[in-house]
């Protein structure tokens, strides 16, 4: 009696010759070379070849796999053979094979896909290409290794509002909605409430998407992007680095562990990192670009250039150290001998990457945080319950936020950011 199993791509392409499969997918493509019909079947584990020989298979068989159009949903059952011709030394000699789902003309033509924004316009479709099924793998991946990185390391995930009423990261930037006749804005980062979980739980962590109206078109700016955040109560800054340049080598030991694959479809080359990262202070990379010709003033952030050309300088990640608290967020300590320079960093990719993650020391008194609000100059009111929690037991505590479409562009060696995300939101694009 034969056996029949439910499979998938990578089962086939593993599997012992002989072995008698069923599997699901998509038409990648179709050949036929004198009478033996070839098509590549994708599904969601990978590719398999499929091949059907006239004569040998029943007639109503090879005709529905002559008439299956590219991306058609189908389903096939065979035998798996060894065949050094066939990808990856195996196919499905294909015994059963019913069109589910017929698919019209694909309209992605090889001259089509040479257009960016064609290829954007129509991602609902594109997204099927083997370099955007990569890098959502890798994608998963970088997220996945962020959940068992924080719970062996015992933090809480946590959740938090998408409607605020607070900028974290200044007012430029915010995306207002009216809530009921009330003004509310999509929450830029979700830091405070992050703090505010401390006393309850000391070490929490957070994966939810933030916004930003970023009215600059570049390769690194979305609107929409998901973010990593962790704060920890009972911390100063050292420790705060150490816990994410150790997130970042876990995510990249564990894309070389599981995602090689997809590493080499997207012709890229990843090492692992060693720690400690290098460090270099914000003074350090001022002076650094200047020599390159990138000068700024001290006191403003990096420019994009200054950032660019500071990236290219480096073979491994690395961190610009101690920024001015002009460039920084309000809610940043600084050193007590140094009150214009604050106890922060930038997790900087190199390859002109750029920024990936800031990690920073908060204030945790009250009095200096209020000093802090009114001489920024803007409304404590909406804070009152953030600036409250510095009444009620706030020891020393630090965080930082890593944006996962950009350690995904990163790692996976990605141009855009945009390529980064399945359905990215930039300034021009809202739609599919
Ligand atoms: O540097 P940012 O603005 O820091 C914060 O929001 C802190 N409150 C986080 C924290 O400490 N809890 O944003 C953090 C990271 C950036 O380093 C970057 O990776 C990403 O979020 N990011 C963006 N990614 C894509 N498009 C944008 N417009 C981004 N803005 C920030
Ligand atoms: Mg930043």
């Amino acid at each position: 009696m034969r056996v029949v199993r439910a499979s998938n791509a990578a089962e086939v392409m593993s599997a012992k010759a002989e072995a008698h499969v069923k599997l699901n997918g998509w038409v990648v493509s179709k050949s036929t070379v004198g009478g033996v019909v070839f098509l590549l079947l994708r599904d969601g584990s990978g590719y398999v070849q499929l091949s059907a020989k006239k004569g040998t298979t029943p007639d109503s068989v090879f005709v529905a796999m002559k008439s299956a159009t590219r991306e058609s949903a189908v389903t096939a059952e065979g035998v798996v053979r060894e065949d050094k011709r066939a990808p990856g030394g195996r196919e499905l000699q294909v015994k059963d094979f019913t069109i589910i789902a017929s698919a019209e003309t694909w309209p992605i033509t090889k001259s089509a896909a040479k257009s960016a924004s064609y290829l954007y316009d129509k991602r609902h479709l594109s997204i099927r290409g083997r370099k955007v099924i990569a890098t959502m793998k890798i994608r998963a991946e970088v997220i996945g290794a962020s959940f068992d990185y924080f719970r062996e390391k015992g933090f809480v995930l946590i959740s938090a509002p998408t409607f605020v009423q607070a900028a974290v990261e200044g007012g430029s930037t915010l995306f207002e909605v009216d809530y009921f006749g009330k003004k509310a804005y999509l929450s830029q980062s979700a830091q405070f409430y992050e703090e505010a979980a401390l006393p309850a739980l000391e070490k929490v962590w957070i994966f939810q998407p933030a916004f930003r109206a970023e009215k600059s078109r570049t390769a690194k700016h979305l609107t929409e992007f998901w973010m990593i955040e962790a704060e920890q109560a009972f911390t100063e800054q050292p420790e705060n680095m150490a816990l994410l340049e150790g997130l970042l080598a876990f995510i990249v030991k564990r894309v070389l562990e599981r995602r090689k694959e997809e590493l080499r479809i997207l012709g890229r080359s990843l090492k692992e990192l060693s720690l400690p990262l290098p460090r270099i202070t914000y003074d350090e990379a001022r002076e650094f670009a200047a020599r390159k010709g990138a000068s700024f003033e001290w006191g403003e952030d990096l420019t994009t250039e200054a950032e660019r050309i500071i990236s290219l300088s480096h073979e491994s990640p690395f961190f610009i150290t101690d920024y001015p608290l002009s460039a920084r967020s309000f809610y940043h300590m600084t050193y007590r001998d140094r009150p214009k320079v604050t106890r922060s960093a930038d997790l900087i990719a190199p390859e002109g990457v750029g920024e990936i993650a800031t990690c920073g020391q908060r204030i945790a008194e009250y009095e200096e945080l209020m000093e802090r609000v009114r001489s920024q100059d803007f409304s404590a009111e909406s804070l009152s319950w953030y600036l409250e929690l510095r009444k009620y037991g706030m020891p020393p505590h630090t965080g930082f936020g890593i944006g996962v479409e950009r350690t995904t562009r990163w790692i996976a060696g990605l141009k855009h950011i945009r390529a980064a995300g399945l359905f990215p939101r930039t300034m021009t694009r809202i739609s599919p």
